[in-house]
């Protein structure tokens, strides 16, 4: 007997040339260098330029992503990409980022699930590769979220940056009780908690794309648990603890809630990818940006068992595991 699992074929990232440190972001708004990396880890993040849309950030990331997997935009047959700032109201960033990568076949379309949004694409594109509906995918997570930030409110537009990270998977028949690529995903989502992380404008109610708002404290509070949750519950599936873990890949939004997180899963910090210092929170990006720089500097090996995670607006929360 067979099955068709979903094997990842490679990785890109794209931040853009800008990079704004703290210390410029304390001439900006009350803050300090100390207070930010204190509160979250987060040392820099990347601002997109005038005129460079999410698109574009995806784009440069797409074509690191496939030249790692040795394929060209002509062996794609699905585009999903997760985004909170597309280019337009419509069409999907996924269609604008297919014609310009020059492809007219297959299908593209956005999936908006805040910062969990690459874990919901990539479920999303695992579905359809295993159901047939597809067989090469372009799963991308990226951001311009410098857009949508007020920049006079020093407890949101200090935590953001601009970014894109891709992922190029393929539907690959193997044995039954083969165990590679997606092993096992979880998602969750309840709306009951939206107003603690929000943007205050959009298509039919304000007509105007509106600012970040969060409550800080009420987002921290519910992270840990909501992350270890579909954390245990993908582990439980897979028959697999966290001791068993090569990685751990998390939503980079908070140094504090990736070891509040890894402390109460015990997952060692030394298994654990952090690149928040670099590019503070990319929302749909972040999880693809740190994969992508722990596949490219050679942590992230071929055979590993990585656990992605992330939490965000919604609220929504999820997590995959992977056989690299
Ligand atoms: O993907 C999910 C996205 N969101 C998150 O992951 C965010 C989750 N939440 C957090 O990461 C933290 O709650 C924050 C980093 C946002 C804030 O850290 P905190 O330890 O929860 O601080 P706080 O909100 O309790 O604020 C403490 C103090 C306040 O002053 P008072 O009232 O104690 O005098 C704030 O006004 O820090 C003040 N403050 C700042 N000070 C300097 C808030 N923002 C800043 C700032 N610089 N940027």
């Amino acid at each position: 007997m067979t099955k068709i699992t979903t094997q990842v074929r490679g990785m890109g990232s794209y931040l853009p040339e800008r990079v704004m440190t703290n210390e410029e972001m304390a001439t900006i708004v009350d803050t300090s260098d100390e207070w930010i990396v204190q509160r979250t880890g987060i040392r820099e993040r990347h601002l997109a330029a005038d005129g460079e849309m999410t698109s574009d950030l995806c784009l440069k990331a797409s074509e690191r992503a496939l030249e790692a997997a040795g394929m060209t935009a002509a062996d794609i047959d699905l585009i999903i990409v997760a985004t909170t700032t597309p280019d337009q109201t419509f069409p999907a960033t996924a269609a604008i980022l297919q014609t310009k990568l020059g492809m007219s076949h297959g299908m593209a379309f956005d999936i908006q699930a805040v910062c969990s949004g690459f874990v919901f694409a990539l479920t999303t594109a695992d579905t359809y590769l295993r159901t047939g509906l597809a067989k090469r995918a372009l799963v991308v997570g990226a951001e311009t979220f410098s857009r949508i930030l007020d920049w006079t409110d020093r407890t949101t537009c200090v935590l953001f940056g601009d970014g894109a990270g891709a992922m190029v998977v393929e539907a690959v028949e193997t044995g039954d009780d083969a165990e590679s690529g997606i092993l096992a995903s979880s998602l969750r989502t309840d709306g009951a908690h939206w107003k603690k992380l929000y943007v205050d404008g959009g298509v039919s109610s304000t007509g105007t794309v509106g600012h970040v708002h969060m409550e800080g404290r009420e987002v921290f509070k519910h992270a840990v648990g909501m992350i270890s949750d579909v954390i245990e519950d993908v582990l439980e599936k897979t028959g697999k603890t966290t001791e068993d873990l090569d990685w751990f890949v998390p939503h980079q939004a908070n140094k504090r809630i990736i070891d509040g997180a890894g402390r109460k899963l015990g997952i060692p910090e030394e298994k654990t990818i952090v690149t928040v210092d670099r590019h503070a929170n990319t929302s749909a990006a972040s999880v693809p940006l740190a994969l992508s720089v722990a596949v490219a500097d050679g942590r992230i090996k071929k055979g590993d068992l990585v656990m992605i995670e992330a939490m965000g607006g919604g609220f929504t929360w999820g997590a995959s595991l992977i056989r690299w």
